[in-house]
């Protein structure tokens, strides 16, 4: 597919042919075209598995809408995630990354990195900031698990219920006596002022949940797991902590976890000498947009000091990562953290037997066992 750029065809599981964008202009030039449409409701909207293709009927919030309906979300929740409001985030992100740290420590050598440390931390964290109880924790990271990828179209829609009846019942609670959360906010300011209505602001708080822990908890993980493979870049970046923003941009453009952004022509486009039809579909492939070797040379070299923020980890356009300053504060401070408090981090197993999640959903790993 890297030779065919910027545009590949493929088949689809169900036969149907895709195009596939792969190189980086283009990807940006249609990430940012209304003539794309994310609303998978939409009959020709393509699937890429079976579970997908079951669960596509609901209209789901933000992620699915296209302007002005997406835009209207949208506004609501941009203030929540300045840079601004994140960076006053950030002693608390820090005193729970320290926590977390501090029990590792107490309870190891050895750990098992995601559920000690790569998931808790987004997990408390968007939970802290949308005024959900943590102690729920268990409940919604499974049913996450399930929405992602379950087994069956069925986990699917059984997640998807139980998180609906969830929130609906926060929402309950919120109604009676807001929190000081976002839920608690969009509750008093949106829902009660008639901006929103309550199955919208189910969708999103789901959304704002899952997307909030999951991704980044992938992140992190994987983020460390790739440190660990590439000792010499591990030390470069020790030895000059002040590269990690850069570092946590070249990871996200490296990893690309989220590959595979979906969209469906609801008109003709033509680009790059080729016409896209009106019901076709569109399957951006961040990975292989983010190795184009025109947007990045050396693509396959992991480098701290390369500019890498044009990569499209977090989409592009309009649906760009709402949670990116939220998601890049994490990841600085988890992985600076780490290493930090263990130098002698490494790999309590093989890296080739550390199992991966399937290549079907955003990408991470199951376990990651560690020692020091
Ligand atoms: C490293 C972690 C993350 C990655 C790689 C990531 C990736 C992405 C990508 C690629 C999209 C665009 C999807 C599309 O265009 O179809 C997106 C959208 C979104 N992300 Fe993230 N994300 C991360 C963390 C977060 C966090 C922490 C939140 C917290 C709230 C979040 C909330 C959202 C939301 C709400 C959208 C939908 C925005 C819209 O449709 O307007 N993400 N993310």
């Amino acid at each position: 597919m890297r030779e065919e750029r910027p545009l590949a065809r493929i088949s689809l599981f169900d036969g149907r042919d895709v195009w596939v964008v792969t190189g980086h202009d283009v990807a940006r030039e249609l990430l940012a075209d209304p003539r794309l449409s994310s609303d998978r409701t939409l009959p020709p909207f393509p699937a890429i598995t079976e579970r997908f293709a079951a669960t596509r009927n609901r209209r789901i919030a933000l992620l699915g809408l296209d302007d002005p309906e997406h835009h209207v979300q949208r506004r609501m929740l941009v203030p929540s995630f300045t840079l601004k409001r994140i960076a006053a985030l950030r002693p608390g992100i820090q005193e729970t990354v320290d926590r977390l740290l501090d029990r590792m420590a107490r309870k190891g050598p050895p750990a098992e990195l995601v559920n000690d440390f790569a998931l808790p931390v987004p997990s408390m964290v968007i939970c802290a900031l949308l005024g959900v109880p943590y102690g729920d924790h268990d409940f919604f990271e499974e049913q996450s698990r399930r929405l992602l990828r379950g087994p069956a179209a069925a986990d699917t829609e059984d997640a998807r219920d139980r998180l609906d009846s969830y929130f609906g019942s926060l929402i309950d609670r919120e109604e009676k006596e807001p929190g000081d959360g976002l839920l608690g906010e969009l509750v008093r300011d949106r829902l009660r002022e008639g901006e929103v209505d309550r199955e919208e602001l189910i969708s999103l708080a789901t959304i704002l949940l899952v997307a909030g822990h999951e991704t980044t908890a992938n992140m992190i993980s994987l983020g460390v797991f790739t440190l660990l493979r590439h000792p010499e870049r591990l030390a470069e970046l020790r030895a000059e902590p002040a590269l990690t923003p850069a570092a946590v941009e070249e990871l996200l453009r490296f990893l690309s976890i989220a590959d595979g952004l979906l969209r469906v022509a609801v008109q003709d486009v033509e680009i790059a000498g080729t016409t896209i039809r009106e019901g076709e579909g569109v399957v951006f492939s961040t990975s292989v947009i983010n190795r184009d070797e025109r947007a990045f040379p050396e693509p396959d070299a992991l480098d701290w000091r390369r500019p890498a923020r044009h990569h499209v980890a977090f989409g592009f356009g309009i649906h760009q990562c709402l949670g990116q300053n939220l998601a890049r504060a994490e990841m600085e401070i988890a992985l600076r953290s780490l290493f930090d408090r263990f130098p002698g981090l490494r790999l309590a197993v093989p890296a080739d037997t550390v199992p991966f999640k399937p290549g079907d959903t955003i990408q991470g790993m199951l376990e990651l066992p560690v020692t020091w």
